[in-house]
């Protein structure tokens, strides 16, 4: 039954049959969608969104501040003109009509609300401002608007009220209509011009961050072109000392430390090859020899001569885990005490006691790994006393929070110049001879990278005569 489409896995539903439903791509949620976006599009709409909040807030306060100074100067005038006819009025040197040449209109009120004195072609019997609006918004005299249509004047007036003496009112009212349009037409060019101005705007944002992102897209192709066999390749690093230029510097550094990490591989392997070559060849060079003639070969000869090689083999596998080891976790297995007077003594007494001596031995523990710190003093010995002419010394001192041993032999020694070159991987200085004593060259690659894991150091000096190593360790606190 559920394998009536065997090319349909899983259990067959409606939304697998028709390839219609919700497809099950992207989310579709606003915020989705804005992550979707590219980088240019998101900054320059955010740009374009903050500049078009500044705008319209800037044209708000503009218009506001604009309507506010435009009614003061009409304010300004007719108080002026009120604080005349006051004073006139107070003198009792007022005649109607009022003699006012600006085109303020003036009505004068006595106490009783009638009008009594009123400039050229003003209203005599409505007071431009009612009683009730007088009691309500002007009770003590100021600035008010009043519709100038019932007095044959098209659009609104601006009016003040004055008190005078003996219960006398002072209206006087200037037309608003040219303020207010003049306000509309700043209205108008806003309007018009701020949405233009914020296209402008955006499209500057657009091209400059276009420009700003362009570095970023010559890094992302740089990165494109550089594979993984490309060597020597960088990124394009661009001119402005910028974010971008820092990050083009360390991905380049870092592309140079791959570099040189993958050519120390490639190295690696090649020598590592070149090595195993040798005693194969030799394995399988004894082999076709005896199975050519069979009837007259020392069979236990050929075999101990492949066992030889054999045993070759298996250290140069041993040596290279090691160091593999090492170099992937670059810490020791384990951290605990290491009594490294006992480790010294115990590993000293595996050789010719003829040969190998223990001279001063300090107490001293240390840090780490038994076992990765006894190889380190194997393999010192071994080189010791493969060189040794006649005798190899141990000496462990423990003194400033460090302990240190020197492994000496009165052997040939190694020239000054090539004192550090050996504890690189393979480096051998008398290939004949380690070939014969099947020496790799690794042995003091093993040491600096078990020492130097274990937060210590290690170097070799002249002895006069021969060579010795000396390796630091911190003492374990306490
Ligand atoms: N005590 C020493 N006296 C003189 N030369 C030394 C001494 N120790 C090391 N060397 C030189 O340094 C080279 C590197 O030593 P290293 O221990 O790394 O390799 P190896 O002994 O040749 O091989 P392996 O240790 O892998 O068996 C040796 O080949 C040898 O030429
Ligand atoms: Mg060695």
């Amino acid at each position: 039954m559920a394998a009536d489409r065997p090319g349909a896995p899983g259990p067959p539903g409606p939304a697998r049959d028709t390839g219609r439903y919700p497809p099950p791509g992207p989310s579709r949620s606003p915020l989705a969608w804005w992550r979707r976006k590219s980088l240019r599009f998101r900054l320059t709409a955010t740009a374009s969104a903050a500049l078009a909040l500044a705008l319209a807030a800037a044209a708000l306060l503009l218009i506001t501040v604009l309507g506010r100074a435009l009614i003061g100067s009409i304010d300004d005038v007719a108080y002026q003109r009120a604080r005349e006819v006051v004073a006139l009025a107070d003198d009792g040197r007022l005649y109607d009509p009022i003699a006012v040449t600006d085109g303020t209109i003036i009505q004068v009120l006595d106490a009783q609300g009638r009008i009594t004195h009123v400039t050229l072609g003003a209203d005599r019997l409505v007071p431009l401002v009612s009683a009730r609006a007088m009691r309500w918004r002007a009770p003590d005299g100021g600035a008010l608007f009043v519709d100038g249509r019932p007095y044959g004047i098209p659009g609104p007036l601006r009016a003040v009220v004055l008190r005078a003496d003996h219960g006398r009112t002072v209206i006087a009212a200037r037309p608003f209509k040219d303020v207010s349009d003049s306000l509309t037409t700043t209205i108008h060019m806003l309007l018009v011009g701020t949405p233009i101005l914020l296209v402008l705007l955006a499209g500057a944002s657009w091209v400059i961050i276009g420009r700003t992102l362009r570095p970023i897209a010559a890094l992302r192709r740089g990165a494109a072109e550089i594979s993984g066999t490309a060597r020597s390749r960088r990124l394009p690093v661009p001119e402005a000392h910028d974010e971008v230029h820092e990050l083009a510097t360390t991905l380049n550094d870092m592309l140079a430390r791959l570099e040189a990490a993958d050519a120390s591989q490639r190295g690696l392997i090649s020598d590592a090859a070149h090595e195993l070559r040798s005693p194969l060849a030799s394995i399988r060079l004894q082999l076709e020899v005896a199975l050519g003639h069979p009837d007259g070969q020392d069979w236990p000869e050929t075999a101990e001569g492949v066992l030889e090689d054999t045993l070759r083999l298996s250290r140069l596998a041993e040596g290279l885990l090691t160091l593999a080891r090492l170099d992937e976790r670059r810490r020791p297995a384990r951290w605990e005490p290491v009594d490294l007077a006992e480790l010294t003594g115990a590993t000293a007494a595996r050789y010719d006691p003829d040969v190998v001596k223990v001279g001063a031995v300090d107490p001293a523990v240390v840090r780490g790994d038994a076992l990765d710190l006894g190889r380190v003093l194997v393999n010192l010995l071994d080189n010791a006393v493969r060189h040794a002419a006649s005798r190899v010394t141990v000496e462990l001192r423990a003194a400033g929070g460090r302990a240190t041993v020197t492994v000496a032999d009165d052997g040939p020694g190694i020239p000054e110049a090539d004192r550090e070159r050996v504890f690189n991987r393979f480096t051998r200085l008398d290939s004949a001879r380690s070939r014969d004593d099947g020496g790799a060259g690794l042995g003091l690659a093993i040491v600096r990278e078990t020492v130097r894991a274990h937060g210590g150091s290690v170097h070799l000096e002249a002895a006069s005569p021969g060579l010795r190593a000396v390796v630091r360790l911190p003492l374990a606190p306490g």
